[in-house]
């Protein structure tokens, strides 16, 4: 296991993939957890993140007192990359100060030494990295030297290879650092002697002996299907480990697309074999969301009534079992866990928390099920490739995200007012639908219609008209975290605004979203 302990770069969860593409666990958490926190992992390296602050400022957040030496009583080996590594020359004695000349974006570094983290013939060669950095170490700790300097003449690479000691000051889990994956592959295996063995069929097996070890032999599970990815990747792998004793449901909130009820429950039936319930329960949704117009009350009366469907549900169920199920499945993947508890140091705070994703932070307290979530420690393509272990099929793992409070978050406002959800769905459908046509919906990761609740003015068939924009969004992504737009051919967005203009009654002007994550999120709301 690699642990990396978070300082708040926004390329943290970058280096928790990158070590997984090279088949090793790696788990992220805060920077200044206690030392209980990381001993209970035992992991055989340590990286420390970089981060946007400065160690000399008395808040800068570090690792917990005790830290050093248990690294070096385990022969843990630690890499620092960028703040991390500052914070390792400090901590260990060395000096770190505000550089002659900051160095951001692509720089080039030359190897200076055969050294743990560079080959014999990498030395006196130059690579480009992607450097983000102010201070600099300027003195370095007894024991440590320099293997690569910047051009500029700043220390890039440096080790203390009797200690155990690694550092960075680039970023080499980010792409444009054109031999980083290389250093990685090196740190892992040639330094801390890890293997490469970490496989979607051993997380299956774990997940499914923790399934067995939570619920007992009688307990009973429900699990909310949304026809996602996640959702049906979670329930198909609870159900391989428990079998009928898993009740699904799929609920119908009023705030699904264009015939999803229909579609996703036709298609649980006949290709994945998984019984399930549907309830209507738009009504109680839709009243419940009557006026409101704040985005994070939104989020929150949906968990709410999401819950309740499934505590009726669950009590249903207890009248025909005779026992009441215990607990609920739930596709929580590592990014919202990541971003809904925001590490010390990013900036970001539990009160700045970007969004309350239902499914994790927007649970209600006297919740009276346990979860179980068995996808929370992996990515959105790591959930595909268990999916296709598990038989799920293609067509189910290919379909682009859908947020759990569903089109909620994409009519700006209050979603009852007027045909707001209607018109919605009319237009998402002819964009969605177009985009298949042109054989495009692989490459994009998400597209979907937005309703901003804006009436503008406009002109058709020589009348004046005051009705509705629709705004298009469609992003390329890794894992959600980042992304950007996505670029259409021009003839491509002329026929789908044509189209919706003309089929949608209540729209009278189309807008492409151009902005990535971040600044902006994916979603609207
Ligand atoms: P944002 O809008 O936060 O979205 O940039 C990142 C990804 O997460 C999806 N999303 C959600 N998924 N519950 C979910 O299950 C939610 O509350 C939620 N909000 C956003 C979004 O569609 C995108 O794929």
């Amino acid at each position: 296991l690699v642990l990396i302990l978070d300082y708040g770069s926004q390329y943290t969860h970058l280096i928790t993939r990158r070590i997984r593409q090279l088949s090793v666990l790696s788990l992220c958490i805060s920077g200044t957890a206690p030392l209980s926190a990381i001993t209970a992992l035992s992991p055989k390296a340590v990286i420390l993140s970089g981060g946007p602050h400065s160690v000399h400022l008395p808040s800068a957040p570090s690792f917990p007192d005790g830290f050093l030496s248990y690294v070096q009583e385990n022969g843990v080996h630690v890499l620092g990359i960028c703040y991390g590594m500052q914070l390792l020359v400090q901590k260990l004695g060395g000096v770190v100060d505000v550089g002659e000349k900051q160095e951001y974006g692509k720089m080039e570094i030359e190897v200076q030494k055969e050294s743990a983290l560079y080959a014999a013939d990498e030395v006196g060669g130059h690579q480009t990295v992607w450097m983000s950095h102010g201070d600099e170490a300027v003195k370095l700790p007894p024991g440590f030297e320099v293997v690569a300097r910047s051009t500029q003449g700043a220390v890039a690479g440096i080790e203390d290879r009797k200690r155990h000691f690694y550092g960075l000051q680039y970023h080499p889990e980010v792409t444009h650092s054109t031999k980083g994956m290389e250093t990685l592959h090196r740190f892992l295996f040639d330094v801390c002697g890890l293997s490469a063995d970490w496989k979607m069929q051993d997380v299956l097996e774990e997940e499914i002996k923790t399934i067995h070890s939570m619920v007992g032999p009688n307990d009973h599970v429900i699990c909310a299907l949304s026809g996602g990815v996640d959702s049906t990747v979670a329930a198909t792998l609870v159900h391989k480990a428990i079998g009928d004793r898993l009740h699904c449901v799929f609920v119908d909130n009023g705030l699904l697309r264009y015939k999803e009820r229909e579609r996703v429950m036709s298609t649980f039936e006949s290709d994945l074999h998984l019984p399930v319930t549907c309830i209507d329960a738009s009504e109680q949704f839709l009243t419940a969301l009557k006026d409101k117009e704040d985005p994070e009350m939104k989020r929150k009366i949906i968990g709410r009534e999401f819950i309740a469907v499934f505590d009726d549900f669950a009590r249903n169920l207890e009248k025909q079992l005779g026992k009441r199920p215990e607990f609920l499945v739930q596709g929580t993947l590592y990014p919202d866990v990541i971003e809904s508890c925001p590490p010390p140091g990013s900036g970001r705070t539990h009160s700045h928390t970007i969004k309350s994703h239902h499914n994790v932070g927007g649970l209600p307290k006297d919740m009276k099920l346990k979860l179980i979530e068995p996808l929370k420690l992996l990515f959105k393509d790591e959930v595909r490739k268990l999916g296709s272990i598990l038989n799920v099929p293609e067509s189910f793992l290919k379909r682009h995200p859908f947020p759990g409070p569903g089109l909620a978050v994409r009519v700006i406002g209050d979603v009852t007012k007027g045909d707001a959800l209607d018109t919605l769905r009319q237009a998402d459908e002819i964009f969605v639908q177009a985009i298949k046509d042109a054989g495009l919906y692989d490459e994009i990761w998400q597209a979907f219609a937005v309703f901003p609740s804006v009436a503008s003015i406009g002109v058709q068939g020589d009348q004046r008209t005051h009705a509705y924009v629709v705004a298009l969004r469609a992003i390329t992504s890794e894992d959600g975290m980042t992304a950007d737009w996505y670029y259409f051919d021009h003839k491509f967005l002329i026929a789908v605004s044509n189209k919706i203009t003309n089929s949608v009654k209540a729209v009278n002007r189309v807008v492409l979203d151009i902005t990535s994550k971040p600044p902006a999120t994916v979603e609207w709301e």
